[in-house]
């Protein structure tokens, strides 16, 4: 059983006062949520004063971006060591907006999952087209052609622990969400994908989240299909309410009964 993730993107939202204040807050909220994880992936500057506030609550941390190197004349940079030293637990690589702005690529996801898995981050790996691809029918062959790409020279056992999103590009703050069909097809392609570069049990244990205009009203059914074990969260991240109501709405649909 997979247990699902709930991460909060705050891309460049949020100062670090602003961030400790949500999170108190947030704190309070989901006190007492144990079967889905919560997440949140503040600014770097927030990321210091949150790991205080955090530190023995249900809420992990996580950072938006790092580099591949673990130390060197690198102007504007952080290492996973440095992530991991002040209290992180996940890094997002490969998010669209990071490729379309600064020249991220598949191969420099490969490079920065490996160095996250060597400093004990566990990384959550973004994939998804734009709508040009998916009008032209080339889903399937982006997907495919990120996934291997950025799974490039990791091991089963490092697939099997990590966290893949797929974010469709066209639905990131757009207000347009993926069918949850449309989404389920996609995460189930990654899934079978891995199966096919690593074994049946690698496929079966990482975890692949949707991300795309994710909302209170959308969660559940989204969060209801199989192949999907969680969101990544923009917008809707970005209030204590709405993401409170995301949580929750992923819990009620690990009921056996709901
Ligand atoms: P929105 O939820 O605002 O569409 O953003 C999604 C996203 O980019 C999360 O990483």
């Amino acid at each position: 059983m997979r247990t699902p993730i709930i991460a909060g993107n705050w891309k460049m939202y949020k100062t670090p006062r602003e961030a400790v204040s949500f999170v108190q807050e947030l704190k309070t909220a989901v006190a007492g949520v144990q079967d889905v994880e919560i997440l949140v992936c503040p600014a770097f500057p927030a990321l210091l004063p949150l790991s205080v506030v955090l530190a023995d609550t249900n809420i992990k941390l996580g950072a938006q971006n790092m580099h591949w190197e673990p130390e060197g004349a690198y102007t504007g940079e952080v290492s996973a060591e440095m992530l991991r030293e002040i209290g992180c637990t996940y890094v997002i690589l490969g998010h669209s907006e990071r490729r379309q702005y600064f020249g991220e690529t598949d191969t420099k996801v490969s490079k920065k999952a490996r160095s996250a898995l060597d400093d004990g981050l566990v990384p959550i790996i973004c994939v998804g087209e734009t709508i040009d691809e998916r009008k032209a029918g080339e889903t399937q062959t982006v997907i495919q052609r990120q996934v291997r790409g950025c799974l490039n020279g990791l091991r089963a056992g490092e697939v099997a622990g990590l966290v893949m999103a797929y974010e469709p590009v066209w639905a990131i703050g757009t207000g347009l969400t993926a069918s949850p069909g449309d989404a389920q097809e996609v995460n189930a392609l990654i899934r079978h994908l891995i199966g096919e570069l690593y074994d049946r049990a690698t496929a079966a244990s990482v975890r692949i989240q949707y991300g795309g205009s994710v909302k209170p009203g959308n969660a559940a059914t989204l969060m209801s299909q199989p192949d999907i074990d969680g969101a990544l969260v923009g917008g809707a991240s970005l209030k204590v309410a709405d993401f409170t109501r995301i949580i929750k709405a992923t819990v009620e649909t690990l009921k056996p009964w709901s």
